[in-house]
């Protein structure tokens, strides 16, 4: 089998990112890139590539959702028994990246996650549709399954065992802060220059700023 992309080639040309334009700190500007994200009519603005490195060290990527940025980080949650979840308490710096091809840009995250409070996971939980708190019960994730009808089954025993009940939220089930070491900005430009403007936090808390080679 073979298909030639060599063809598929865009041109990038909508906005440039200087050093000058940045504000000093990186969350701020993720912000105006989000919403602007957002306003493009970019479908799932939120949805995140979470890179972690497991115990067969390889590096692993999956998309995940967003729920929560602050002035800390980055929140989005999980099941903790997961092959992500196993991998994050073997080794809690990961990566996120976001690609939001209508604005032409990328934004890298490397950052340190950690277990968000039992207080924060209840919360979010409690908001979620019942569908999808009996999901997170029924669901050993990543682990292996003999057929889609084991997961139908044990969904159905558990719409029956809570059926007029509220759902609790498994201890398994919750979030992660992914606070940032470093951000890269990446804007699509003209002949492949494009612009990278790389946020790296500080011993004293100040980010760094440095404009990155294309
Ligand atoms: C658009 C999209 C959104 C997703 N959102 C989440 C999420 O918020 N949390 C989650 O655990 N998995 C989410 N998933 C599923 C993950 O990509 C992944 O299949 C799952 O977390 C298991 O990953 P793991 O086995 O590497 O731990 C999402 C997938 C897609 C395509």
């Amino acid at each position: 089998m073979e298909k030639d992309l060599s063809n598929y080639r865009k041109i990038y040309q909508k906005r440039e990112l200087t050093k000058k334009s940045v504000p000093e700190n990186p969350m701020e500007l993720f912000q105006k890139w989000f919403y602007e994200a957002e306003e493009s009519g970019q479908e799932e603005a939120n949805a995140m590539t979470v890179s972690t490195i497991g115990k067969d060290n390889f590096p692993k990527n999956r998309v995940v959702l967003l729920k929560k940025f602050t002035w800390e980080g980055f929140l989005f949650y999980s099941n903790y028994n997961s092959e992500k979840g196993k991998a994050i308490q073997q080794n809690p710096n990961i990566c996120l990246s976001f690609f939001w091809h209508g604005m032409e840009r990328q934004i890298i995250i490397k950052g340190v996650a950690e277990k968000t409070s039992e207080n924060i996971s209840d919360g979010y939980f409690e908001s979620r549709p019942d569908g999808s708190k009996l999901g997170a019960w029924a669901s050993e994730q990543s682990s292996v399954v003999s057929s889609r009808e084991e997961l139908e089954t044990s969904l159905q025993s558990l719409e029956d065992k809570y059926k007029n009940k509220e759902i609790p939220r498994p201890s398994h089930w919750g979030g992660y802060l992914v606070k940032p070491v470093s951000l890269e900005f990446w804007q699509g430009r003209p002949n492949r220059l494009h612009d990278r403007i790389r946020f790296t936090l500080q011993e004293n808390f100040d980010w760094k700023i440095e404009r990155l080679a294309p």
